[in-house]
């Protein structure tokens, strides 16, 4: 498929020239086509906060920066997925492009999801910008996926030689058993071991309707000076408050974990529970600069007070993504060439500097470590320390 639409255009443009030229019809009479873009996010079942963060992005970049780019109008249609089918996610990232005719889909809540899509996405020859879904290895699964959230490798690398460094000498992992926890228990136990770290047990829980209780209870017994927890975002605040209920913190055991634990949506009804928990992440709404300031407020403000998470940061870098192509690309839709346009691309974002690595099609950014404090009568994920520019390290 090159370029039909583009193709489209000029049959258009060249239609209606001989029209005019007749005299026939009023001006303004042709404007390009719009560039068709198939959201699929999870906008019901476990996952809707997700689903939410990414909506309230997207309409916030369009709000901001406006519909139009290059001469393109860019024309969101969103799907919800439900988050938990991949044949779902499969059947409408289908028909979006052969009923629809999207030019580009994006979205993408969790890791089964996106994979389910890329093989319609390399097909097609459809860029598929992956917001959400962070396991290391979605960008190989189609040449045509760039990502622009993160990975779990690479925030929780950072996380694991901080512990080590700071005399954590034994910890047990607590992991969501799917693709992206799997990734956060490798890399964890390879680096924490390495800086001198002992792994006493490797637990991982199932993502469907879990039921913390026995684990935690095996956390309690192996008696570890650590546990390192990744779940999914929308999850945590069901583990920090076992992790108190059960006596884990009371019994001197410290959790540390990724940012998608206390991510910024769920923290305010966490609370005091997540109180001085260290975490590692590439993005809090506490991040200190002039543009997240901003892009805070204007969050805040657009969604009725709402705080921004780190899904919805990469949302609106996806869409920052994609109308810089399109300006690259003066306006050109087709897939190849749009792909091209975002390889190396670099802007500052909200949670700081990032970079499309061309190799990968995946993002480099800051990793940095946080502690939870109450700032203001809420609790905030306080960045102290970071890694720089840091890539996925893969698993
Ligand atoms: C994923 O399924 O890849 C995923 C979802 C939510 C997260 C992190 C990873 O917070």
């Amino acid at each position: 498929m090159t370029n039909d639409v583009n193709t489209h255009r000029r049959h258009l443009l060249l239609g209606g020239a001989a029209l005019l030229g007749s005299g026939l019809l009023p001006l303004p009479v042709f404007a390009a086509e719009p560039v068709k873009v198939g959201l699929i996010i999870p906008m019901s079942g476990p996952f809707a906060s997700t689903g939410r963060q990414i909506e309230a992005a997207v309409k916030l970049y369009q709000q901001i920066n406006g519909d139009t780019v290059a001469g393109r109008k860019v024309e969101i249609i969103l799907k919800d997925d439900g988050g938990v089918a991949p044949d779902v996610t499969k059947r409408l990232a289908q028909e979006l492009v052969s009923r629809d005719h999207v030019q580009v889909l994006a979205g993408f809540g969790l890791t089964p999801l996106a994979f389910a899509a890329a093989p319609i996405a390399t097909q097609s020859k459809t860029p598929m910008i992956v917001m959400a879904a962070a396991t290391s290895v979605i960008p190989q699964r189609s040449p045509f996926i760039v990502r622009t959230g993160f990975t779990l490798a690479q925030v929780t690398a950072p996380l694991a030689d901080w512990a080590a460094k700071n005399k954590i000498k034994s910890a047990v992992t607590f992991v969501s058993d799917y693709g992206p926890g799997i990734d956060a228990e490798k890399v964890f136990v390879k680096r924490f071991t390495e800086g001198g770290g002992k792994i006493l047990e490797s637990l991982r829980v199932p993502l469907r309707n879990p039921d913390y209780a026995p684990f935690l209870q095996r956390v309690k017994d192996a008696k570890p000076e650590a546990l390192f927890v990744f779940v999914p975002s929308g999850e945590g605040a069901a583990v920090m408050k076992q992790f108190t209920e059960r006596g884990l913190a009371a019994a001197g055991i410290r959790l540390i974990c990724t940012g998608d634990v206390l991510d910024d949506d769920l923290l305010p009804s966490i609370g005091l529970a997540a109180n001085g928990v260290i975490s590692s992440h590439h993005y809090s709404a506490a991040h200190t600069s002039q543009e997240n300031k901003a892009y805070v407020d204007a969050f805040s403000k657009a969604n009725k007070g709402m705080r921004p998470n780190f899904h919805s940061v990469g949302a609106y870098d996806g869409m920052h993504l994609l109308y810089e192509a399109l300006k690259k690309t003066d306006g050109n839709s087709d897939g190849e060439k749009l792909i091209e346009a975002m390889k190396g691309l670099v802007w500052t974002s909200a949670r700081g500097p990032v970079t499309i690595d061309p190799v990968t099609r995946d993002i480099v950014q800051n990793v940095y470590i946080r502690k939870a404090e109450m700032r203001n009568g809420e609790m905030y994920n306080i960045e102290f320390d970071k890694v720089e520019k840091f890539k996925d390290p893969g698993v």
